[in-house]
């Protein structure tokens, strides 16, 4: 099975899923959608109203902003992967409940187990709390990057906050800037490291 086939399987499954009361709730379970060979994964907090009738995510007013922040990453939006912490929404967009978190947290593993990203972007706080399993405060962790399972995360304000408040929409701004050098210093730094190992391959070999 290739990546895109086990992304299918596994939302297959998220379909079905009730191993929190947010199932009865909810009109569309919303998995993720895009490149399942992306080295960049986005992860908000849970579907709001627009996403929960589409069964997408970060299609409403925050969804457009964040397809602006990634355009000014160079990439369109359908090139990097978007999903949520939470695949149902919580009821009047109320914070993800700890339970809710822990029964849906086997999804986002999987997918991100399945994409293997490079550097996963947590959206808010909620999201970046829930990943890196301990709270952060936003005023000094955004555009900071944690290590997490061998991978970077890099940690922004949510968009939605961000369209409320115009301080944040500058440092969203500008925490993009920064993740874009995060991106491209780790591509170099990965690439360098495959051509110290086919070298030293090389030199084996003779
Ligand atoms: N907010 C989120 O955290 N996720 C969405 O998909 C939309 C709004």
């Amino acid at each position: 099975m290739n990546k895109l086939e086990e992304l299918q399987q596994l939302s297959k499954e998220a379909e079905i899923c009730n191993k929190c009361p947010l199932w009865k709730l909810r009109t569309n379970v919303v998995f993720g959608e895009g490149n399942a060979d992306t080295k960049l994964m986005f992860i908000g907090e849970a579907p709001g109203y627009h996403e929960d009738q589409q069964g997408k995510p970060f299609v409403g007013a925050a969804g457009k902003l964040l397809t602006e922040l990634i355009d000014s990453l160079g990439f369109k939006r359908e090139e990097v992967y978007i999903t949520n912490v939470l695949k149902c929404r919580p009821p009047d967009n109320r914070d993800p409940l700890p339970e809710e978190v822990s029964a849906c947290s086997y999804f986002l593993k999987k997918q991100i187990e399945i994409i293997d990203p490079k550097i996963l972007c947590a959206l808010g706080r909620n999201a970046a709390f829930s990943l890196l399993n301990h709270s952060v405060n936003m005023s000094t962790s955004h555009g900071k990057v944690y290590q997490l399972d061998g991978r970077l995360m890099f940690v922004t304000y949510h968009p939605a906050a961000a369209l409320y408040h115009g301080k944040l929409l500058e440092n969203i701004k500008k925490d993009f800037l920064e993740l874009k050098k995060v991106y491209e210093t780790k591509l170099l730094e990965d690439e360098k490291e495959n051509l110290d190992k086919k070298e030293q391959e090389q030199l084996s070999f003779w």
